[in-house]
């Protein structure tokens, strides 16, 4: 008989790497595999599990939503989705909100936004940027071995270095519909924007008329240790996108909209599941659970103990330890592939951030005992010697 693995390896796709593991079950910051076996989470489904696994009021506003109404198209309007929308607004301070399905789709809303506003078609992104799979997000994604199998992709994106001001300066001008950044890039290393690099983006496109959108499908809801990233540097983005754990793990995205774009035009997009009441109750209940545990103010202590513990580890393998809250990397002086499955045999899964880094992204109710745990075990890792592939 086939197992798990054998199946999903004989039917998938085949453009995702897989881990020989089958998880069944998760709690908190734990997951378990189908032996039984118990992992510390730190690749916290990509992002989407901040409020960690198993969270009850998520899964009982889910299952209240369900008996109720699942499906709602936008052109009804719908209780759950209306207190949703005036929710994100409040908490990011911008007026207004498209909503749809994952990180790519608010991606590709805000692109699409920026051009319709501006009526101008370039789009200003950074070096080691990510934004996601679909075209017009490929596009602004800056990873070669993502884009070129995928040329020609959509025209008039441009890439520039992150955190160098004047690099951006050069590059946007009276085509430029938008400048795309991240405030921390994730999968492209680990890397944070500076306060005065993200400022003076947001100055430089109100005064070329180009917009700012920030994507902060990684970096949002707590993650940083702010609900938001924006909020460590006192920066108002004029299209924000928003993904991950929005909704408590169910998939949704959402592209909040500046007053600077004014009214956008009808019918210029949409999205049939968009704002469909089952994830707008679960993203209600993930909100209101966010601000109960204090997640944001607990990613703050605890990415800096952890970020401090990973830097006492005496190794000549790490070149550096770098990021904010529990958004965490580790940039090896080799690949970081063998040591991710190194750890993952010591029950910590791990992510990568391009060849030589590696991610940690866990649950934000991550413990203190769990995150020394994880440093233990990386000690350990970094001390025996791996197979390099
Ligand atoms: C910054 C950023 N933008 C966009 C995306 C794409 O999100 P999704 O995979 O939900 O389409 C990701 C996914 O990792 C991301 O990290």
């Amino acid at each position: 008989m086939l197992d798990t693995f054998e199946i999903e390896s004989r039917y998938t796709s085949g453009v995702y790497a897989k881990r020989h593991v089958t998880i069944v079950r998760g709690e908190g910051a734990l997951l378990y595999d189908d032996q039984g076996r118990e992992y510390i989470d730190c690749v916290g489904g990509q992002g989407t599990a901040n409020l960690g696994h198993g969270n009850a009021a998520v899964a009982a506003a889910i299952a209240a939503q369900a008996q109720k109404l699942i499906s709602c198209p936008e052109i009804f309007p719908n209780d759950q989705r209306a207190a949703l929308m005036a929710r994100l607004c409040e908490l990011t301070g911008l007026p207004r909100v498209f909503l749809c399905n994952s990180g790519t789709e608010a991606v590709e809303a805000a692109i699409k936004f920026a051009r319709a506003a501006t009526r101008r078609t370039e789009i200003v992104a950074a070096m080691r940027g990510f934004h996601g799979r679909t075209f017009g997000a490929l596009s602004a994604t800056w990873n070669r071995a993502y884009r070129e199998p995928f040329e020609p992709l959509v025209p008039g994106f441009k890439h520039v270095p992150y955190n160098h001001l004047e690099a951006l300066s050069q590059a946007v001008n009276e085509n430029t519909a938008a400048v795309m950044l991240e405030v921390v890039q994730g999968e492209g290393g680990v890397y944070a924007g500076s306060a005065e690099y993200l400022r003076g983006a947001h100055k430089l496109c109100e005064e070329r008329g180009a917009l700012l959108i920030v994507d902060e499908v990684q970096t949002g809801f707590g993650r940083t240790g702010k609900m938001f990233a924006i909020q460590h540097h006192d920066l108002h983005p004029d299209l924000l996108c928003l993904a991950k754990s929005i909704a408590g793990g169910l998939p949704m995205g959402a592209t909040l909209i500046g007053e600077r774009l004014g009214t956008l035009p009808g019918h210029i997009h949409g999205s049939t599941f968009g704002g469909n009441p089952l994830a707008c109750a679960a993203s209600l209940a993930a909100l209101s659970e966010m601000e109960r545990l204090d997640l944001p103010a607990r990613a703050a202590e605890n990415g800096a103990h952890f970020r401090e513990r990973l830097q006492e580890i005496n190794s000549p393998v790490i070149r550096e330890v770098r990021g904010l809250g529990l958004l965490v990397g580790v940039e090896l002086k080799r690949k970081s592939a063998p040591f991710i499955q190194a750890l993952m045999g010591r029950g910590v899964m791990a992510l990568s951030a391009g060849m030589n880094v590696i991610r940690f992204l866990p649950p934000l109710v991550i413990t203190r005992e769990q995150l020394d745990s994880v440093t233990d075990q990386l000690t350990l890792v970094l001390a025996q010697p791996v197979r390099e592939e």
